[in-house]
């Protein structure tokens, strides 16, 4: 027999054919005469289904248990699968005991029961599904960025500097003892990267267009629905920029295209996610692809906020930092679909911000992306490319000599530029109007967390 995908057997290619399948059993209904078995390997949402007849029953054929079936596929006469498999052999490979299993049959599982079991979670179908469209989403943003000439860099995991400067950074040092002479594996003190900008910022200026994506780190105390200790992070940095229009429109472009994709590709995964586990969900997401997001600068924000009825926890003026409550007003107020905010204080933003000196307020080129639910999905700025003024504000910092390298890229052929970083697990949550960042990635570290 030829061996054949859950997902393979489904499109109805190999009718007729002789085939083994393996996987997972989702139910198991014995009838007269048949056994009726659902079987999933994980390439779709869709199982499988086996018919087998009652002599080919037995006891280790449970809910979760692994089995190898053979035999051949035939058109289904019920509407809902096109295929069944007719099996002659059905063996079970692992058993599974229902009575410790933490899943149940027929049973559907909230996220948050089932976060309890990281090794187990993916056998359900709303966390399969999930892994699913997280893998499909990885693929739509390294296309939208291949599609729109941007230029893959790996930026190191390890590095030397603190690009955000606030300060949660994890260290990294070997757990045996260090060479004699040195303090220091690296020689100085090395990091758990925060952010990739500045090596995207060197990479800019070479090839114009670059992008990276991977694992980004912070000592974050917070437990919140939104902050992880370790995060994946998409990165742009796109040089010859000169208005924040230009990076707006990069990130209202990928946001888009990225969901469209995810949508087409996953289309079954989408619905079971916002009929089942995330219900009303799906017209939100709608109106998020279809409509044009709005452009309000942080001043008008700070007036909307002041003139609301609704009693914040943290006080709002003009120079404060938005909190998640404020950003997700925000949101509610501009129509409950993604809004930019455009041009804060200038001493909110880390040393690299775009001084806005035309600006009567002191503002610096920067923009968050705000979105439904999540609030901060995106951050980005122009980055100060003025040699004078970058240097001046490293020395009031106490940061020249750090970043001299830095300040080299402002010597040689600097040009306007900047970049954003999104939030990968934000985003899922955007999509799928899920709450809690835990439940978008497959093994959460947050402080005091780092099972398996
Ligand atoms: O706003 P942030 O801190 O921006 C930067 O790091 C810039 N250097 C990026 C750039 O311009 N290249 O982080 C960017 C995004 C946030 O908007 C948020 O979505 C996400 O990263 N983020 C987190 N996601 C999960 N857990 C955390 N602890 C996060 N911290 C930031
Ligand atoms: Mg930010």
């Amino acid at each position: 027999p030829t061996k054949l995908r859950v997902s393979e057997a489904l499109s109805g290619a190999e009718l007729g054919e002789n085939v083994k399948v393996q996987g997972w059993v989702r139910s198991v209904r014995p009838q007269k005469a048949n056994l009726f078995i659902h079987v999933s390997d994980g390439s779709s949402l869709q199982p499988l289904q086996i018919i087998a007849g009652s002599e080919l029953n037995d006891p280790l054929l449970t809910f979760g248990s692994a089995i190898e079936v053979t035999g051949i596929l035939k058109k289904s006469p019920h509407q809902k699968q096109p295929v069944e498999l007719e099996a002659d052999r059905v063996r079970v490979v692992g058993e599974c005991n229902p009575v410790d299993f933490p899943f149940k049959i027929k049973e559907r599982h909230g996220l948050e029961y089932i976060r309890q079991f990281p090794h187990l979670r993916c056998r359900t179908n709303a966390f399969s599904s999930l892994l699913r469209i997280r893998s499909e989403a990885t693929t739509a943003i390294h296309s939208y960025f291949k599609d729109n000439g941007f230029m893959q860099i790996h930026t190191p995991i390890i590095t030397s500097n603190d690009c955000e400067g606030a300060g949660e950074l994890f260290q990294v040092e070997p757990s045996g003892p260090v060479h004699e002479e040195d303090e220091h594996f690296f020689s100085v003190p090395a990091f758990l990267t925060v952010s990739g900008q500045l090596h995207l910022e060197v990479m800019s200026g070479a090839f114009s267009r670059v992008y990276t994506f991977g694992p980004t780190f912070r000592a974050e105390n917070s437990q919140s629905r939104r902050h992880l200790a370790e995060f994946y992070m998409v990165e742009a940095e796109v040089s010859f920029t000169e208005s924040l229009e230009d990076l707006t429109k990069v990130m209202e472009d990928m946001f888009r295209s990225a969901t469209e994709h995810v949508l087409a590709h996953c289309a079954e995964d989408v619905d079971l996610f916002h009929k089942h586990v995330t219900p009303g969900h799906r017209d939100t997401l709608d109106a998020m692809v279809k409509k044009r997001f709005p452009v309000i600068t942080y001043s008008e924000a700070i007036d909307i906020l002041n003139s609301s009825s609704q009693k914040f926890t943290f006080p709002t003026y003009w120079g404060c930092d938005l909190q998640t409550e404020h950003e997700k007003y925000l949101v509610k107020h501009c129509g409950n679909i993604p809004v930019f905010v455009t041009d804060y204080p200038y001493d909110l933003k880390p040393f690299y911000a775009r001084d806005n000196q035309d600006h009567p307020e002191h503002t610096a080129a920067a923009v968050d992306l705000l979105v439904p639910g999540v609030g901060e999905l995106c951050g980005g700025s122009l980055r100060e490319e003025r040699l004078d003024l970058l240097s001046a504000r490293l020395q009031e910092v106490g940061l020249e000599d750090t970043y001299s390298w830095y300040l080299d890229l402002r010597r040689f052929g600097s040009v306007p530029h900047g970049g954003f970083g999104l939030g990968f697990e934000r985003y899922l949550q955007c999509i799928l109007g899920v709450d809690n960042i835990k439940d978008v990635i497959p093994f959460p570290r947050f402080s005091h967390s780092c099972l398996l």
